[in-house]
């Protein structure tokens, strides 16, 4: 335990300057919070939607990034949902009347602008009960974790903006040419008769035509992205003629190798969405995974409707991906471990789930296995 109040103060100040990415900054002051107070755990957890989810932690036996509450329940979600710090100190007798593992906590709210975004939490001071100084340590460190959460934001929504302003500026002058080389080539794939064709190669212009039509809907994203609006277009469609058409696809991508594609469709749900767009987002989640896995391994995407929506999962059992880095992949040109990536592919499947009011969310295990969950609408309806 540090006992040197100043000295910590410092240290903190130290983090704060040397340290710019909260992956690696609210670690460090968690862990400084625990050996100061002498606690036995602490951990910082992010308000995300409804729900609280551990950003940061330490001393904690098992790894407890998975753990999540809702907004209200527990101590820390109700610290969350009203905004109002809470100490208990509990004698022995009462622990076990109430059943209570810890005999101390402190759960303070971690605000910025007056809006609480989520909790430390401190459990179990060594041989004692907090004081109204350690509360008063405690919302400084709080009050500092915010301000980095704060400042690492700013930065990231400034250079997204401007990422966003150069692909914009790529797109004004690039999509329009591609929009007109395509309907060349569009015209001259009109021109040929696929009547007089033997099947195989009447089978292979008709796919080189769908394929056209999707790099033209592929162009329109990117304008959509530049813009940072989406339009949809809505069509019903069942979950079979999307599975067929990537099934396909992704015949042919893993043809040289023993990745195995699985599709399992619970109900066949109907959809009203963007079709295309619905195909889109599924073809970079698939093939995101394909790529990870290389040459062998599996894919499994399964759908099901439940609560007037359809949930999508992707599942792989490639390397997975690593804890520093989740929280950055949805970020526009974030790639990692990839010769040609662009760092497109997710930013845009998370803009079209949105677009239909769905949700995404993705859980991993290092060397074991990436899930990403999808859930969107079974019918949008626009508002
Ligand atoms: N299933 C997965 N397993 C492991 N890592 C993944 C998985 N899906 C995505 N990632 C990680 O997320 C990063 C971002 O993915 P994203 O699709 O946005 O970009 P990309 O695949 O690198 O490039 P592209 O723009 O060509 O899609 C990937 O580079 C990869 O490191
Ligand atoms: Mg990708």
């Amino acid at each position: 335990m540090k006992n040197d109040l100043l000295e910590v103060l410092v240290e903190i100040s130290e983090k704060m300057n040397s340290i710019f990415d909260v992956n690696d900054l609210l670690p460090s002051i968690i862990s400084i919070a625990r050996e100061y107070l002498g606690v036995k755990r602490s951990s910082l957890m992010l308000i995300h939607g409804n729900r609280l989810s551990i950003s940061a932690h330490s001393g904690f036996e098992i790894d407890p990034h998975n753990i999540e509450i809702a907004l209200g329940e527990g101590i820390a979600g109700k610290v969350a949902e009203t905004g109002m710090e809470t100490v208990v100190n509990l004698s022995e007798e009462s622990r076990e009347e109430m059943g209570y593992r810890a005999s101390s906590f402190m759960s303070v709210p971690v605000k910025t602008n007056n809006k609480v975004i989520g909790v430390l939490n401190l459990t179990d001071k060594e041989h004692d009960y907090f004081t109204e100084d350690d509360v008063r340590i405690a919302r400084y460190i709080a009050s500092q974790c915010a301000l980095g959460i704060e400042r690492f934001n700013l930065v990231r929504d400034m250079r997204k903006s401007e990422n966003l302003r150069i692909i914009g500026m790529l797109n004004s002058s690039i999509a329009h040419d591609i929009k007109n080389l395509l309907n060349i080539v569009q015209s001259y794939l009109e021109l040929i008769d696929i009547t007089e064709l033997d099947g195989e190669v009447a089978d292979y212009i008709e796919s080189i035509h769908s394929e056209v039509k999707r790099i033209h809907g592929l162009t329109l994203d990117l304008l959509d992205f530049s813009r940072q609006k989406v339009s949809i277009n809505l069509v019903r469609f069942r979950v079979s003629e999307l599975f067929n058409d990537l099934r396909k696809q992704f015949r042919v991508l893993t043809r040289d190798t023993a990745v195995e594609v699985e599709f399992i469709n619970n109900g066949d749900p109907e959809l009203w969405l963007d079709r295309e767009k619905i195909f889109r987002m599924l073809f970079n989640l698939i093939a995101n995974a394909v790529d990870v896995l290389g040459d062998k391994g599996t894919v499994r995407i399964s759908a099901c409707a439940a609560g007037g929506c359809c949930e999508f999962d992707i599942y792989d059992n490639g390397r997975g991906i690593p804890q520093d880095t989740i929280n950055k992949i949805f970020d526009p040109f974030f790639t990692s471990g990839k010769i040609k990536g662009t760092g497109l592919g997710l930013a845009i499947v998370k803009m079209i789930v949105e677009a239909h009011s769905g949700f995404i969310c993705v859980d991993s295990k290092p060397d074991e296995y990436t899930v990403f969950k999808v859930r969107v609408p079974l019918r949008y309806e626009p508002t």
